[in-house]
C-alpha cells in the first residue's frame, strides 16, 4: 500500500506559482497493493476464500481508510468535538493496520514445502530455542484464537534484536517499534469459507503454505535496522557504567560492593527514600570520605537519575586511584525495577 496525495475534483488544479496553498487542500489517498502471492498455486487454500478476503476484507478495509482520510481532511480540529475525531482517530488506526497486516499476510503465503530457509531456521533457533518450539508457540496461538479472532504474527524487534511472536487481538494492537515480517489471520473470513470451524486444519495448512523466502527477505531487512539510540553521555564517554539491574544481582549476591548514593544534598534533604543498602555521601565533598573507602572492593555510585553528579563523582573516585563504576539511571532507574528502598533519616 502506498500513499498519494491527489487534488480533489472540486479543488483547482496545482500551477508552479501557487503550489504552497493548493496543497493544503491535497487529499490522501492509500493506493491498493496488488495481492502478492499466487493464489492458484497453494496448497489447500481455495481461489474463493482467498479472492474474497482480498477484495471484500482487505478491499473493503482500504476503501474504508481512505473513506476515513477523506472525512479527517474535512475536518475543522478547531471546531470539531474531541469525541468525532477520536473516533475518526480510532478507526483510522484500526483501519490502516487492518491494510497493513492484511498485505503481509498475502505476502506470507507461497506453495513450498513448509520449512523455513537456513538463514531463518537459524534465527528461529536462537530467538526461540528451536525452530520446533517457534512452530509450537505460533499454532498454540492461533488455535487459541478458535472462535475468536485477530492476529499472530512473527515480529522482529530492533531494541532487542531478535524475533517474538505476538498475539493481537485486534487490528490495532502492535509492538510498538517491532516490524511485523509474517502474518496469520486469525478472521473468521480467512478460513471460513474452506474450512467452516475446523480452525486447526486452517492453521495447520497456513502453516504448510508459509513463504519463508518472503519472510527471510523482510527479516534481513529488518535486521538491517539500528536499535533506537541509547543515551549517549559524549562527556563520560569512557567512564565505566553498570547496569541497574547488574548492580542489584550483585547486591543480591552478597558480593563486595561498596555502593554510594552521591544525590546531590539540596535534593537528598527534600527526599524521603533511599537504596537499601546504599550509603549517603556528599558529592561536593568526595575527596573527605574517598578516604573510608576501600581500594580493593569495587565502588558503585549513583545520582538521581545518572547523569553528571554521579559519573562526576564515580570519574573523581577513579582518578584517586578506585575501582568506581557508575549505576546506570541512578536512583530513579533502582526504583524503576522495583528495587528495595528505605526511609532515608
Ligand atoms: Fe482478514
Amino acid at each position: 500500500m502506498s500513499v498519494v496525495r491527489q487534488v480533489p475534483p472540486s479543488s483547482p488544479s496545482l500551477s508552479a506559482d501557487a503550489s504552497l496553498p493548493f496543497c493544503l487542500e491535497l487529499v490522501m489517498r492509500y493506493q491498493l497493493t496488488p495481492i502478492f502471492c499466487r493464489p492458484w498455486t497453494l496448497n489447500g487454500l481455495s481461489l474463493q476464500l482467498i479472492e474474497s478476503h482480498y477484495e471484500n476484507n482487505y478491499g473493503g478495509d482500504l476503501r474504508r481508510l481512505n473513506a476515513i482520510a477523506e472525512k479527517l481532511e474535512s475536518l475543522d480540529f478547531a471546531n470539531t468535538p474531541a469525541y468525532i475525531v477520536n473516533s475518526l482517530k480510532r478507526e483510522e488506526l484500526i483501519a490502516l493496520n487492518s491494510t497493513l497486516l492484511h498485505e503481509l499476510y498475502f505476502a506470507s503465503l507461497a506453495f513450498g514445502d513448509g520449512r523455513p530457509t537456513e538463514m531463518l531456521a537459524r534465527a528461529l533457533t536462537s530467538d526461540f530455542g528451536s525452530v520446533d518450539r517457534w512452530r509450537d508457540e505460533f499454532v498454540a496461538m492461533a488455535n487459541g484464537l478458535a472462535g475468536g479472532s485477530g492476529w499472530v504474527l512473527l515480529v522482529y524487534v530492533p531494541r532487542d534484536r531478535r524475533l517474538i511472536n505476538q498475539y493481537a487481538g485486534d487490528h490495532g494492537q502492535a509492538v510498538a517499534g517491532g516490524i511485523p515480517i509474517l502474518a496469520l489471520d486469525m478472521y473468521e473470513h480467512a478460513y471460513h469459507i474452506d474450512f467452516g470451524a475446523n480452525v486447526k486444519a486452517y492453521v495447520d495448512t497456513f502453516i504448510r503454505n508459509i513463504d519463508w523466502n518472503a519472510v527471510q527477505g523482510r527479516y534481513e531487512d529488518a535486521s538491517k535496522l539500528e536499535p533506537p539510540r541509547p543515551l549517549v553521555q559524549k562527556e563520560f564517554a569512557d567512564l565505566p557504567g553498570v547496569a541497574v539491574e547488574d548492580v542489584k544481582a550483585m547486591l543480591d549476591e552478597g558480593k563486595p560492593v561498596q555502593f554510594i548514593d552521591a544525590r546531590p544534598r539540596h535534593y537528598i534533604s527534600r527526599t524521603q527514600d533511599i537504596i537499601e543498602g546504599a550509603v549517603w555521601r556528599d558529592p561536593e565533598r568526595v575527596q573527605e570520605w574517598a578516604r573510608e573507602l576501600s581500594k580493593s572492593d569495587p565502588v558503585i555510585v549513583f545520582c538521581v537519575y545518572g547523569f553528571h553528579v554521579g559519573c562526576s563523582t564515580a570519574a573523581a573516585l577513579r582518578e584517586a586511584g578506585f575501582d568506581a563504576k557508575y549505576m546506570k539511571g541512578g536512583h530513579s532507574a533502582w526504583k524503576a525495577i522495583g528495587g528495595a528502598t528505605k526511609i532515608h533519616t
